[in-house]
């Protein structure tokens, strides 16, 4: 049976930094109430009139994964795209993004999976490898979550987490089964859709001839709402279980972890799974400092960091977890 390996990682990052006091100055929020909540200091958010949308950010990453995979473009046999803002309604980004690579005519799928879309993203190339129908999968997480958010003080307790950005992955067939996904795990809770979601435009609440029919300033529906606590709550429990259920599917104990690189949602999230499994600093990466939350594009993003830091080793067992929007979360234990 053949295994899948990570062979190339970049992310993308817009350049405009717009900090915590940047944000006090749109609605009433402070750099303290912010950084003590969530840990984040900065976010990237794309300058209006920029030519970067969710797919061209999801483009520039992959144009940094591919080269360092030391494949070409023609090599690439199926493009995985996930992400919570795509550039359209349809069709979803994985089709720009082939035709901006110009790769010939292979599938490219989009994955709504939210903060998950990663790793199920991940998940998705490993079985398709696995099986032997490819050979070079081309994951992206890419989002815009800037245009979308209320930026009022209504909005604060989500608009001054989330973040832009794109990260993306080459995943290369192996033969050597010591090395690579040694293995995934998707779970979803569609109980707690609601808790966490953008509910308009949608089929089953208002479409776009409700919205103008209606045309009222005051309507919510337009913005992610967020149950922060209740989120906040299962997202402890879920990235334990799911950190826990890799592990021991490989006969590993928190001890084996070497890099644990969690969806980068809250710093007080991951220092609770820190704390949980006994890691040191060194053990967890962590960039929502910079970067805020980026839902799909926040592991790929992490995970380049690391691995450009220095900080992933041949040999070392990086674990990954998610949880998110849905509710769903998911977990991929890999041997570097
Ligand atoms: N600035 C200042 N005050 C704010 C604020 C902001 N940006 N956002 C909310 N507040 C206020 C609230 O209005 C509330 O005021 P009140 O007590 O007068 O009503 C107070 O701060 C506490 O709000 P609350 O929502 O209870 O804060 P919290 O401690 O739960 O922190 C989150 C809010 C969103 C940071 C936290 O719940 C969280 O991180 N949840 C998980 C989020 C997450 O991970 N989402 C992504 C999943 S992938």
């Amino acid at each position: 049976m053949y295994n899948s390996k990570i062979t190339g990682l970049g992310y993308y990052v817009p350049d405009n930094v717009v900090t915590n006091d940047d944000l006090s100055k749109l609605m009433d929020t402070n750099d303290a109430w912010i950084q003590e909540r969530t840990g984040i200091k900065e976010r990237r958010w794309v300058k209006p009139g920029s030519e970067d949308t969710t797919s061209v950010m999801g483009v520039k990453a992959a144009k940094v994964a591919i080269e360092r995979a030391g494949i070409d473009k023609d090599d690439i046999d199926l493009i995985v795209f996930a992400t919570l803002s795509p550039d359209f309604y349809f069709p979803g980004p994985g089709v720009q993004v082939q035709k901006a690579l110009d790769i010939k005519t292979v599938g490219a799928i989009d994955i709504r999976n939210q903060c998950s879309g990663f790793i199920y993203g991940l998940s998705v190339a490993d079985q398709f490898i696995k099986t032997g129908m490819y050979k070079n999968v081309l994951v992206i997480g890419s989002e815009i979550h800037s245009k979308g958010l209320d930026l009022t003080t209504r909005g604060r307790g989500v608009s001054v987490i989330f973040g832009d950005g794109a990260g993306a992955a080459i995943l290369s067939r192996t033969e050597d089964n010591s090395k690579g996904i040694l293995s995934t795990h998707l779970h979803s809770e569609g109980e707690h859709a609601e808790e966490l979601a953008l509910t308009a435009p949608g089929m089953g609440t208002r479409w776009v001839n409700d919205i103008l029919k209606d045309n009222d300033p005051n309507d919510e529906s337009y913005y992610p709402h967020m149950n922060g606590q209740f989120v906040f709550k299962n997202a402890v429990v879920r990235f334990s279980e799911v950190i826990m259920e890799g592990l021991s599917t490989n006969k590993l104990g928190p001890d084996a972890i070497d890099m644990l690189i969690p969806h980068q949602a809250n710093l007080r999230i991951s220092q609770f799974i820190q704390k949980k499994f006994k890691l040191t600093d060194d053990q967890v990466f962590n960039n929502i400092m910079k970067y805020g939350n980026t839902t799909a594009a926040s592991i790929p993003i992490a995970l380049t960091e690391a691995w450009e830091q220095g900080k992933i080793k041949e040999g070392d067992t990086v674990v990954l977890a998610a949880f998110g929007s849905g509710f769903t979360w998911g977990s991929a234990i890999i041997k570097w």
